[in-house]
């Protein structure tokens, strides 16, 4: 296992930002309806930018390590930039390669923080 893969088990062991927040202004529940796994985000914004950042989930540790890895970036971000991330910037964060079969496992924090800037409940 090299070392991007033993920062993606720790993540799956050891999520970061856990949680929920009341009164979120962004928030979605995003599950993947291959496997039923899912990422709930719950986003709270002041002066334009991410002031907190919790989220709920159960899943492959792919799933959970991406969202977990994902959303440690996010605070103090506006919302441009959070609208503007996308696959890449994710593998990126992951420094690791992912199988095409997995990708919407390593995406699907992203998808959860799309919806949710949507508007999508
Ligand atoms: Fe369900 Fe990975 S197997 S998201």
């Amino acid at each position: 296992m090299d070392m991007y893969q033993e920062n993606i088990l720790d993540h799956y062991k050891h999520p970061r930002n856990k949680g929920k927040i009341e009164g979120a202004d962004f928030q979605h529940r995003e599950p993947n309806p291959l496997c039923g796994d899912v990422v709930e985000i719950y986003v709270k914004m002041a002066d334009g930018k991410v002031v907190d950042l919790k989220w709920e989930g159960s899943g492959c540790a792919i799933s959970q390590a991406s969202a977990s890895i994902l959303y440690e970036n996010l605070l103090g971000k506006t919302e441009d930039e959070l609208n503007v991330l996308n696959v890449e910037k994710v593998l990126e964060l992951l420094q690791t390669e992912v199988n095409p079969a997995r990708m919407k496992c390593a995406t699907l924090g992203l998808v959860a923080l799309q919806k949710a800037l949507q508007g999508q409940k």
